[in-house]
């Protein structure tokens, strides 16, 4: 008997900053599944920042999302019902299947998880979010004791872990982020110094936070960050380019950092990546961060919305703040 679910689906491309007109919401039959396959109840699904890029009609590393179809993205959900062997009723699935309440899939694109801590931390400190935090932060920014590492959009998914991977490896870290609230979090979690970047001057800010400069720069937000952080940098600071929230609904390309010349007096090492291009870290991260989670090294904040219709919402707070930590929406 086939299964009701509700869809998230793209209505229209933003342009700007998305709107909810941009998205809909539609009720399909699911099928029974078929051979080697499993249908699955969605619990927990992950609105992320780089949907946006996918929103665009462009080519990029991941497809652009199509008009009236259903968007996708890292889901947490309960298998019902299974034809393959490797999968039973009641079992924790990761898959692509968000934005819906429930699919079809064949066995093999879903990943089996493991019971012991929240399964929405696979959305986040252990998921995706988690690995781009721990992946970049060693690869790119060869962290040292010592060091003074600067996180912008610190109190978000990523930003939050590379923040307490920072302190673990023995570095001083300074953060930026949008409240005092938020602030206060990342001072509890062990950051050392904080900048509200919507108050006073954030040149200035970072330069009284960080006064002997800064050896790496974490960046989730570029913008007037990227420029703060060239200017406070120190010689052979290596600059982990993750994200630039701040520019991804513009309407024109930005402007670049005026002080793009620092590069090579303070020969700085600037390198963007994508999670997956760290893929052969994923065993060193479970390991090490699994560790870290269980042990208690390792704090994280999550804020939710409930119910698949309001993952629109929870995505559109993304880019006005609205999220400590990583963003989720509870299914079901
Ligand atoms: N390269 C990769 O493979 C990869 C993988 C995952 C994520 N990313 C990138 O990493 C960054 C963080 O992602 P996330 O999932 O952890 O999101 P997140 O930080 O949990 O959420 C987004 C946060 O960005 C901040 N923000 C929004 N607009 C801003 C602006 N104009 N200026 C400054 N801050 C702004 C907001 O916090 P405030 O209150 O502080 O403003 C918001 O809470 C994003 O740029 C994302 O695209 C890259």
């Amino acid at each position: 008997m086939a299964t009701k679910s509700r869809e998230v689906r793209l209505k229209s491309r933003p342009v700007g900053l998305p709107e909810a007109s941009n998205f809909e919401v539609a009720t399909v039959d699911i099928p029974d599944p078929g051979p080697g396959e499993v249908l699955v109840r969605n619990e927990w699904m992950s609105v992320d920042p780089y949907m946006r890029g996918r929103m665009y009609d462009r080519p990029s590393y991941v497809p652009p999302f199509q008009i009236g179809e259903p968007l996708q993205g890292g889901a947490i959900g309960t298998v019902v019902k299974s034809n393959d062997p490797k999968f039973a009723p009641g079992d924790l699935v990761e898959s692509f299947n968000g934005w819906r309440e429930a699919y079809v899939s064949p066995a093999s694109g879903l990943n089996k998880l493991p019971a012991g801590v929240p399964p929405q931390a696979y959305l986040g400190v252990l998921g995706m979010p988690g690995m781009t935090a721990y992946t970049s932060f060693h690869r790119i920014g060869e962290p040292k004791a010592g060091d003074v590492v600067f996180v912008s959009g610190a109190a978000g998914a990523v930003g939050s872990a590379v923040c307490q991977i920072a302190k673990l490896r023995g570095c001083t870290v300074v953060a930026s982020a949008g409240t005092d609230e938020k602030l206060a979090w990342l001072k509890s979690v062990g950051v050392d110094a904080t900048v509200n970047y919507k108050k006073g001057n954030l040149l200035d800010n970072v330069r009284a936070a960080a006064p002997k400069g800064i050896d790496i720069y974490f960046d989730n937000v570029g913008g007037d960050h990227l420029e703060v952080a060239l200017e406070v940098a120190r010689p052979f600071a290596r600059f982990i380019e993750c994200g630039m929230i701040s520019i991804y609904n513009d309407k024109e390309p930005a402007p670049g950092p005026r002080n793009m010349s620092y590069v090579v007096g303070k020969r700085i090492k600037m390198q963007g990546f994508i999670v997956s291009d760290f893929a052969d870290m994923r065993d060193q991260f479970y390991t090490e961060m699994g560790g870290w989670v269980r042990d208690g090294k390792i704090k994280w904040e999550e804020t939710v919305e409930n119910g698949v219709e309001n993952a629109p919402k929870a995505f559109l707070n993304l880019f006005s703040g609205g999220n400590t930590g990583k963003m989720l929406v509870k299914l079901g």
